[in-house]
């Protein structure tokens, strides 16, 4: 604890005076919650003043001292067991013994409940914003690739010819459903706590509507007990971030096998180098971007450990509780941004893709389908593609219309060219072809993609929707708050 610090007013010298004080204090972490905690002790206060539970001078002292609080910083603050308790004395401090009546009505437990709520939503905000940053930049290097072909992979093997576009899209639907999942966490978290107390409620008269509408709040929660003591939304939050860091880490390992590939460049801003070997453009950033599933996994672990298995009502765990879910939202975000950058700079070599595209006999999905349109039975289309396949293998060739048609003779013992031409043949061959020719909804052809780009678009215009109604509705409620504190100081 800073020296700084002048005596703490609340007198606490019976308990946590000991050598457990600094292992018991949240002060130093509370610093992210200390804005949120004056717009808690202010709507507290306006609303204790329009119940006429405080007068209008006192409302107006305590409001004047918030003020100063507010002005000289957390750092300011005197000692105490965490920013809650602090602020309190600081307040009764700058205007003596009735200070201490901001705190009438109300427990730290619903107050640190508020604050969480009242910063994370604001953290959940910036999280979504990342998302949607991020699928801007898929979306608009999409719209640039709808003709470049691609190898697809499955176990990491050549499988089936795609295009880039097809490919960031791909991402950019999983995107979108962490973008959904962060904006569900968000309304569950921005509800009102405030008016729970310790956990079992209030003898005065209080407006927990009012509390809930002047910090921006969708709502009161329904259940004292569970208002005070509930984190499950911080574990929903923290579930979200680690999903999407699972997400991240995914595409971050396909960029940096394609980089390793040739298939795409980063942009120098988003590699190093070396410090021995000066030939050296390494994804690090991706790499870097790769490992935040691990903070954010490890947060998430740490969160449902922390809560596992505590009683009813408030236990002091609770408060090891929450930065679990900033350090996951801080590093988040900044992954997302990141590789939003780093896909939006980025730069695919057009041709060495379309080379790679035919790699390992990567039709053959195709050849297969077009027997199977012709009137095949599926299994014997695929039969006669892998004979054709193997025969091809064992001369170190690529397979040709020739090798199809023998591999027809001795499994049908008819010519291919009974069911399809040759040339439909050396079309589904070819990898761009083959492309064009998967055109079922959601799939790789460019009529398709581009279908498939303009859902994106609009999903993405909903998602901007949901968080400026968000974003905005919080800016009115600090609005208002101040409108009102004005009033009494
Ligand atoms: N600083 C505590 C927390 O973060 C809130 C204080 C409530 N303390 C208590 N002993 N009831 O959870």
């Amino acid at each position: 604890m800073s020296e700084k610090r002048s005596e703490t007013v609340i007198r606490r010298d019976r308990f946590s005076g000991g050598p457990a004080r600094g292992f018991m204090s949240s002060l130093q972490a509370d610093e992210r919650i200390f804005a949120a905690d004056l717009a808690v002790d202010r709507a507290h206060t306006l609303m204790l003043v329009e119940q006429e539970i405080l007068s209008e001078s006192e409302a107006g002292a305590i409001l004047g001292a918030l003020e100063t609080v507010e002005a000289d910083g957390h750092s300011a603050l005197p000692d105490g067991e965490d920013v809650h308790e602090a602020i309190e004395s600081a307040v009764i401090g700058h205007i003596g013994p009735d200070g201490g009546k901001m705190h009438t009505a109300r427990s730290r437990n619903d107050e640190v409940a508020a604050c969480i709520r009242y910063q994370l939503r604001a953290d959940i905000i910036d999280a979504i914003e990342a998302t949607i940053a991020l699928r801007e930049g898929l979306i608009e290097t999409a719209r640039k690739h709808v003709e470049t072909t691609m190898p697809g992979y499955t176990h990491l093997q050549p499988a089936q010819p795609i295009t880039v576009a097809h490919y960031l899209l791909s991402y950019e639907a999983t995107v979108a459903r962490d973008t959904a999942r962060l904006v569900d966490a968000y309304d569950r978290t921005n509800q009102s706590p405030l008016g729970g107390a310790a956990f079992a409620g209030t003898p005065f008269d209080i407006d927990r509507e009012r509390t809930a509408e002047l910090l921006g709040f969708d709502g009161v929660m329904r259940n004292s007990m569970d208002s005070s003591s509930a984190r499950d939304f911080l574990a929903e939050t923290t579930a979200a971030l680690a999903t999407h860091a699972t997400t991240l880490s995914g595409l971050a390992e396909d960029l940096i096998i394609f980089a390793n590939k040739g298939f795409v460049d980063l942009a120098d801003a988003y590699s190093s180098t070396s410090s021995i070997m000066p030939q050296k453009k390494n994804p690090d950033t991706l790499e870097l971007t790769r490992a935040v599933a691990g903070d954010a996994t490890g947060a998430l672990t740490g969160l449902l450990t922390t809560l596992k298995g505590l009683p009813r009502a408030y236990n002091r765990d609770l408060q090891r509780a929450h930065g679990h879910t900033f350090e996951a939202i801080d590093v988040v975000s900044e992954a997302t941004l990141i590789a939003a950058g780093a896909v939006t700079t980025a730069s695919w070599n057009d041709e060495i893709l379309a080379d790679a595209a035919g790699d390992g006999f990567s039709t053959a999905t195709g050849i297969a389908d077009l027997l199977a349109m012709a009137g095949l039975p599926f299994r014997t289309a695929h039969e006669v593609v892998a004979d054709a396949a193997e025969a091809a293998e064992s001369t170190d060739s690529k397979v040709t219309a020739a090798n199809l048609d023998a591999a027809a003779q001795k499994v049908l013992g008819e010519s291919l060219y009974e069911y399809v031409t040759a040339e439909s043949i050396e079309d589904a061959l070819d990898p761009h072809q083959s492309v064009v020719s998967r055109d079922s909804q959601g799939g790789p052809a460019p009529t398709a993609v581009t279908e498939t780009l303009e859902k994106a678009v609009d999903e993405l215009q909903i998602a901007e929707n949901a968080l400026v109604d968000r974003t905005s509705s919080l800016a009115a409620a600090t609005e208002m708050r101040m409108t009102e504190v004005q009033q009494y100081v």
